[in-house]
């Protein structure tokens, strides 16, 4: 059962190669490296035992891919992880964002056509909801004009996979992450952020470790208990493996509808201070933060109905906040030895 895995290299991609390892699936990974490194597949077979079938390839480069999907077409299904994923970045260049982004999945999608590949699993995100107004959010809430065309470029991807699913063979789930973070067990494999870090958690082991000099909290006034913003942090593990769930349900043809989506978070939500808190426990390191003003584009508060994924996929994320701040912190001195 040989699976695709694009952006294998990447953080969440990573990770999901070495559940998918686990459950006996064979596994070949393209990747770009532009937001990663080749040793991640050493990595990876030092921790599963098995080394990924690996290929640098640029998905936006129609001719070189569908010269590799004419040597590997004997696939049983399709992730697709590979894409960017800075707001920031994106907003200051958006065509940066629609090339890579929408022409890699056209390609794959053409060639799903061509070479007759039924399933695809694809990394879409809670940013599709916006600031919802019902929380927990469900999967059917509505979709809001997204705040930044990198999450504009996860509203046309789930458009472009539905309405090609209504026209052909394809099968999809849609997976909306919440807020992945933390690290493999090992430390052998984790998020590696490029320069300076966006998300939170990085930042904030990165201080801890002393790479940054503070931590910004972006803002005190919320209307939430503690007056920081809320997510729904979710351990990358957990996320994994949903991703090898997902695979296996359309593999078994156990799908309801040609296109699912699901959320993916664990249903609770903890404030930026909680966070912190559950950091400084697990660490033992007194974290140098101040609080400033909010950041443009974030929203307050966003949290995942996660029934519907429990339900339906028969998967539940396991991990405690302070397992996740434990990896992450782990994974960042891990890094540090290294050097
Ligand atoms: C961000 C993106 C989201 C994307 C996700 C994937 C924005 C507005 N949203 O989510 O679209 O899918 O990353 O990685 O960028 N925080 C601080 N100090 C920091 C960094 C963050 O206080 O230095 C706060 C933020 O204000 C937020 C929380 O921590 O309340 C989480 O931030 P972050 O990790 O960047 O994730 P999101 O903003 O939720």
């Amino acid at each position: 059962m040989k699976i695709l895995v694009t952006g294998g290299t990447g953080y969440i991609g990573s990770h999901t190669v070495v559940e998918l390892q686990k459950k006996g699936f064979e596994v070949i990974i393209v990747d770009n490296l532009s937001n990663s490194y080749a040793n991640v597949v050493d990595q990876i077979e030092q921790i599963s035992g098995i080394r990924p079938a690996f290929e640098e390839l640029d998905l936006t480069n129609t001719e070189k891919t569908n010269d590799f999907f004419n040597h590997h077409f004997d696939l049983k299904g399709i992730i697709h992880f590979a894409a960017f994923k800075a707001v920031g970045e994106s907003v200051n260049d958006p065509l940066m964002y629609y090339r890579n982004n929408i022409g890699s999945l056209v390609n794959i999608l053409e060639n799903m056509k061509i070479h007759k590949i039924e399933n695809l699993v694809f990394s879409s995100s809670c940013t599709v909801y916006g600031q919802p107004e019902i929380l927990p959010v469900k999967e059917d809430s509505p979709i809001l004009k997204a705040l930044s065309p990198y999450g504009n470029t996860k509203q046309i991807s789930e458009e472009v996979i539905t309405e090609t699913s209504q026209v052909s063979h394809i099968k999809a789930i849609l997976l909306r992450y919440f807020n992945p973070i933390g690290a493999h067990e090992s430390a052998l494999i984790g998020e590696l952020p490029l320069g300076i870090p966006n998300n939170l958690v990085p930042f904030i082991t990165q201080t801890a470790i002393g790479l940054r000099e503070q931590l910004s909290v972006f803002g005190s006034d919320y209307n939430t208990p503690d007056g920081t913003a809320i997510r729904d942090y979710i351990h990358v593990v957990d996320l994994a493996q949903a991703h090898v769930v997902a695979i296996e349900r359309m593999i078994g043809n156990k799908g309801k509808k040609d296109v699912e989506i699901f959320n993916l978070g664990t249903g609770n939500g903890f404030s930026v201070l909680e966070v912190i808190n559950s950091f400084e426990k697990v660490s033992h390191v007194k974290l140098n933060y101040k609080i400033v003003d909010r950041r443009a584009g974030d929203i307050e508060i966003v949290y995942a109905d996660t029934t519907y994924a429990n339900d339906e996929l028969g998967w539940k994320a396991k991990k405690t906040l302070d397992e996740m701040m434990l990896s992450s912190w782990n994974w960042e001195k891990a890094l540090a030895e290294k050097k």
